[in-house]
């Protein structure tokens, strides 16, 4: 499903690119424009298309946590390095803080990632010129908690709980470029690890979004559709070795 989809957006994307490089001739006003948009229009519907396939892979239940340990600490700075280049474009400073003794947590590396960079992209989408992002992370004994805080245009407490559903976008968010999935998404992969994602905003004077993680799976509980915990990784424990006589 996933190859029949992106093989011909490839096309569109990679050819719209080769005629704004100027590689085959030179374009007129018009064309350069509708170059442009072809290319504008591939990339987003790139962006929708993986949004899409990567939630109907959750609902499916085919995409459970792939779950090793990893330095919490070094997945905050990468992704702050990744965004670095756009922060400093925007004339946004990008800083993080993350508490030296956070050290190892058990999850699936790729989706803290994804969610890292969505919530970054976010702050940096809905943040002014001369604005402030930054990421702090603290751990405690059994678990861990991340923000990504703004100082940007803040959202109104009767949206707070629509922007985690599917392709809701508030304020002028439809301006702007965007699929209106990245929290959904961000929300159910903190889910499946037992965490939870959660919002702290007023308009005008910025947003703080914060998830925790459980440090290990052993102890993570998610919630089942009517709402009650369910353990995410059951692991028999072993009972202990009866003392020899
Ligand atoms: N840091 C933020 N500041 C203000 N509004 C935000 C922020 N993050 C998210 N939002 C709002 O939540 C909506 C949904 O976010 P998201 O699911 O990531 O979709 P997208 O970024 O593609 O619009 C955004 O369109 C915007 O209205
Ligand atoms: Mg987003």
């Amino acid at each position: 499903m996933s190859h029949e989809l992106r093989t011909p957006l490839n096309a569109v994307i990679g050819f719209s690119e080769v005629l704004q490089d100027r590689l085959f001739g030179d374009l007129n006003e018009k064309q350069a424009e509708y170059v442009a948009d072809i290319h504008t229009s591939g990339r987003h519907l790139l962006t929708l298309i993986n949004d899409i396939l990567d939630l109907s892979k959750i609902e499916a239940g085919r995409m459970g946590p792939q779950v090793a340990p990893f330095a919490l600490s070094d997945v905050v700075q990468n992704s702050v390095a990744l965004l670095r280049e756009r922060a400093t474009r925007q004339g946004i400073a990008l800083g993080f803080d993350v508490d030296p003794s956070i050290g190892f947590i058990e999850a699936d590396e790729r989706m803290i990632k994804q969610v890292l960079f969505n919530l970054l992209s976010n702050a940096l989408k809905f943040t002014g010129q001369g604005g402030h992002v930054d990421v702090t992370a603290r751990g405690h004994a059994d678990g861990v908690l991340v923000s990504v805080h703004d100082d940007g245009v803040g959202i109104a407490e009767a949206d707070q709980a629509r922007i985690f559903e599917e392709f809701q976008q508030v304020g002028t968010a439809h301006l702007q470029e965007g699929t209106g999935l990245g929290l959904a998404i961000s929300r159910r992969f903190i889910e499946l690890h037992g965490g939870t994602l959660r919002v702290d905003s007023e308009p005008g004077n910025g947003s703080t979004f914060t998830f925790t993680l459980p440090r290990t799976q052993d102890s993570a509980v998610v919630p089942d559709p009517d709402g009650a915990l369910q353990p995410a990784v059951t692991r028999t424990k072993r009972p202990a070795a009866a003392p020899l006589p």
